[in-house]
């Protein structure tokens, strides 16, 4: 079984050397546009092989599609990544590009593979990389929602002083300042929220998550990486082992939520057939105006992309 990574760059290299070291598949391919980036890349993730007691082959190469035939599912990181001062929308007109021509090349070695989008603006980019498919959309999704649920998720266990591993919590919209936590779907332990931490600080938090991205710019001077890179990985693991887990993925709608034609995050199950099904909760008057609220700010972000007529 076998995945493609695109881009070799941070958040490719960290997806790959965890589906490697967990052997969540037999394969590995990693391609990147940079002369031999994803060969040295790859040789040293295989060169941990031996040290972590790992089987899976890793390989790098440069834009060369052929070597990824046959891949179950393509996970598409390549893209510039944000710098001080940029909004995950003016990376648009260089990513979809990218973004475009990568679908492309790997939807023709691998007509059946399920496809991964990470590169940002990440619900326009998994808009185009749909485009450029022409698959169902139940195979092309973006990774978004696991990220931002695991920044909120962690800075609540910070808060708490509790095991991350006991936060379940929901977050639903577009990857941006409009993404909308949802503290009413959020339990410590099977225990509401909305029971153990005050409301002034449950609002901090809330605004840290949304403006988590920006925090890790801000101090690295590029965007984050490690946890981008495990949650594609998770993406991939649930996919190809079948594991029907439900996490909210940028995916597209058509009414579900009352959306029209639109990525967005909204909760799932993930599993061999890729999206197997959108999971509609019940929003409140608050919760749904927000999400509105996320939704047109995707759409404005869609129409940038209509105007380069790329498709
Ligand atoms: P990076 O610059 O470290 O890596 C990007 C890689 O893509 C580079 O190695 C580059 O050579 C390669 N590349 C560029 N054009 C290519 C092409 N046509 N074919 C193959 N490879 C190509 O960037 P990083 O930090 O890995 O971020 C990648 C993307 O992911 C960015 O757009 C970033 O904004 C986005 N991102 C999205 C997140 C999300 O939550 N969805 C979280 C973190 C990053
Ligand atoms: C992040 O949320 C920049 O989308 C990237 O870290």
């Amino acid at each position: 079984m076998k995945v493609t990574v695109v881009g070799a760059g941070n958040v490719g290299a960290t997806c790959a050397n965890y589906l490697a070291d967990r052997e969540v598949c037999n394969e590995v391919v990693v391609v990147d546009i940079k002369e031999n980036y994803a060969e040295g890349k790859s040789l040293d993730m295989w060169e941990t092989a031996p040290i972590f007691g790992s089987d899976t082959r890793i390989t790098g190469v440069t834009n060369d599609y052929a070597k990824t035939a046959g891949s179950e599912v393509v996970v598409i990181t390549s893209g510039i990544p944000r710098k001080p001062g940029m909004s995950r929308d003016d990376l648009i007109s260089t990513n979809a590009k990218i973004v475009k021509e990568v679908t492309e090349n790997a939807i023709k070695h691998s007509p059946d593979a399920i496809i991964i989008i990470v590169a940002n603006p990440l619900d326009v980019m998994s808009y185009a990389a749909f485009k450029a498919a022409g698959v169902n959309r139940n195979k092309v999704f973006g990774m978004a929602g696991i990220l931002d649920t695991a920044r909120y998720r962690a800075f609540l266990a910070e808060e708490l002083n509790i095991s991350p591993k006991d936060i379940q919590a929901l977050l639903m919209g577009g990857h941006g300042d409009t993404m909308v936590p949802l503290p009413r779907y959020t339990t410590v332990g099977g225990i509401p929220v909305t029971q153990l931490i005050d409301a002034d600080k449950l609002d901090a938090i809330i605004t840290r998550t949304k403006k988590g991205g920006g925090e890790i710019v801000q101090l690295l001077g590029t965007s984050a990486w490690y946890a981008p890179g495990a949650a594609a990985a998770q993406m991939v693991e649930a996919i190809v082992k079948d594991q029907k887990r439900v996490f909210p993925v940028c995916s597209l709608l058509k009414g579900e939520y009352g959306v029209e034609n639109t990525y967005l995050g909204v909760p799932v199950i993930l599993g061999k057939g890729g999206i197997e099904k959108i999971i509609e909760i019940d929003l409140n008057e608050t919760e749904q105006k927000d999400f509105d609220n996320s939704a047109a700010a995707v759409q404005d972000v869609m129409k940038v992309l209509d105007d380069m007529n790329l498709f």
